[in-house]
C-alpha cells in the first residue's frame, strides 16, 4: 500500500529531518507521519518476544512512541528469520545526549534479538545540508563520532560501521535503484526542496534508504530490518517504504522516538541542537560543565520563591531537568519519587538540578572512560569497499 507521499509538512510546530522546531505534539505527528502508536499490545508482544523480562524504560516511558511495520518484523523473527537493525549518525560535531537516546535503544534490541546491526555514518549528509562544512571535517567528526557509539557496548561481532564514502561501491547500486523509482516531485513534497538546493540534497535520501535494503542484498533473500530512529527522519523511511516493494525488497520497520528537549525547553528551541551550545550537553563536556550548564540554562518548572515552591509545588511536566531524568533515570520508583517530590514542593528546584547533574556526571565519566578504551577497537567495526 502506498503512503501518501503528497502531504505538505506542517508548517508550525516544524519537524523535518533538517528541521525541529516548536512545542510537539506527538499524537498530531502519528496522524501527519501516518505511522501508528505503540500501544499496550504491542508492547506485550514486544515483552512476550525479548522472553517476558522488563521491558526497556524507553518502551516503558513511551519515548519510543510510534512505528511502522514493526508487526512484520516481529513476526519474521518469531518465524525464525533473521533479522537486521539499522541507525545511523551524520557527522559534523561533537555527539550531544539528545544523539544517544536511540543507540542505547538500539543496543538493547541487539541483545534482546541478537541481530546484525548496520550503523551509517553518512559523511557526506552534512557537507551538503550545512554551508561550509568539508568532507575532511565531516570525517574527522566521523571517526569522533564513532567512539560514543562503540562506548555505548555494541558487539564487535554483529555491528558493521561504515562511512558512506568508504563504503560506496557496496552501497551505490542500490542507491541508484531507489533514485530511479523517486521523482523531483516526490522528494519537493516529502522534503520541501527548492530550485536553490544543491543535487547531492535531493539525492542524498536514496543513500539512507539503502542500509535498510542491505539486509536482502547481503542475505540474499528478502530479510525484515529494524530501524530505531528519532521521529524526524522518517520522512527519508516513508519514501524507503514507497519504494520498497517496486525494486523487491520488504519494507522496513521504523520504531521512532521523541526528542531529548534542549535545556531550555522544546517550547524554546526545539530539540537539543547540536550546533547551539546553551542548548546542548555534550558527551565531552566535563563535570564542572554539566553542572554550570544545568545551572545556568535548564528551563525550571519551579515557583519564583522558595516559599511559594514548598506552598504550591512545582511542576515536573514542563521542567527540563525532570524531563531529562525521563530519559536517563532508569529506575522507576525514583523517578515517580522525584516527580510526586517536585510537585508538591518537598524537592526544590536547586535539589532536582542537583540530582540531574548527579546522574549525568556519574554517565558520562564511565563513558569517557569507555571511549578511551575502545580506541583500538575502532577496526573491529568498520567495513570498507
Ligand atoms: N540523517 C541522520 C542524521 O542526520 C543520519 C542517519 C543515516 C540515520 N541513516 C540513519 C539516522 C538511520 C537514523 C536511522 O543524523
Amino acid at each position: 500500500m502506498a503512503e501518501n507521499l503528497d502531504k505538505p509538512h506542517p508548517t508550525k510546530p516544524i519537524v523535518t529531518p533538517w528541521h525541529v522546531q516548536g512545542n510537539i505534539d506527538y499524537d498530531r505527528l502519528i496522524k501527519e507521519f501516518g505511522t501508528e502508536k505503540i500501544d499496550d499490545k504491542l508492547l506485550q508482544r514486544i515483552k512476550k518476544i525479548t522472553g517476558g523480562g522488563e521491558l526497556h524504560y524507553m518502551l516503558r516511558r513511551k519515548i519510543f512512541f510510534s512505528h511502522k511495520y514493526l508487526n512484520e518484523a516481529l513476526t519474521a523473527y518469531e518465524t525464525g528469520e533473521k533479522i537486521y537493525l539499522y541507525t545511523g549518525r551524520a557527522p559534523s560535531g561533537p555527539v550531544h545526549l539528545g544523539h544517544l537516546v536511540p543507540w542505547i535503544f538500539t543496543k538493547w534490541l541487539q541483545d534482546q534479538f541478537k541481530a546484525p546491526l548496520l550503523f551509517q555514518i553518512p559523511d557526506e549528509e552534512k557537507v551538503f545540508f550545512k554551508k561550509g562544512l568539508t568532507f575532511d571535517e565531516s570525517k574527522k567528526w566521523a571517526y569522533d563520532n564513532i567512539l560514543d557509539i562503540i562506548a555505548l557496548g555494541f558487539d564487535p561481532k554483529k555491528t558493521k560501521i561504515f562511512l558512506d564514502t568508504e563504503y560506496a561501491k557496496t552501497m551505490y547500486k542500490t542507491a541508484c535503484k531507489v533514485a530511479g523509482k523517486v521523482t523531483f516531485s516526490t522528494a519537493k513534497s516529502v522534503f520541501g526542496f527548492k530550485n536553490s538546493d544543491n543535487l547531492g540534497a535531493i539525492f542524498y535520501t536514496c543513500m539512507q534508504s539503502v542500509p535498510a535494503f542491505l539486509p536482502t542484498e547481503f542475505e540474499g533473500k528478502p530479510t525484515q530490518c529494524i530501524i530505531p530512529h528519532a521521529i524526524d527522519q522518517d520522512p527519508h523511511f516513508r519514501v524507503t517504504r514507497d519504494v520498497a516493494p517496486q525494486l523487491g525488497y520488504p519494507k522496513p520497520c521504523s520504531v521512532h522516538c521523541r526528542f531529548l528537549p534542549g535545556l531550555q525547553g522544546m517550547h524554546a528551541e526545539g530539540k537539543m541542537s547540536a550546533s547551539i551550545e546553551s542548548t546542548a550537553v555534550y558527551t565531552c563536556d566535563d563535570e564542572k560543565t554539566v553542572k554550570n550548564k544545568i545551572n545556568k540554562y535548564a528551563f525550571s518548572g519551579g515557583k519564583a520563591t522558595i516559599e511559594e515552591h514548598r506552598r504550591d509545588g512545582g511542576n515536573p511536566d514542563i521542567d527540563v531537568s525532570y524531563q531529562w531524568l525521563v530519559f536517563f533515570e532508569e529506575d522507576d520508583a525514583k523517578l515517580k519519587k522525584i516527580y510526586d517530590d517536585y510537585k508538591s514542593g518537598a524537592l526544590l528546584t536547586g535539589e532536582l538540578k542537583q540530582i540531574l547533574i548527579d546522574k549525568l556526571n556519574t554517565f558520562l565519566v564511565k563513558h569517557r572512560e569507555k571511549r578511551e578504551k575502545v580506541k583500538d577497537q575502532v577496526e573491529k567495526f568498520m567495513v570498507r569497499d
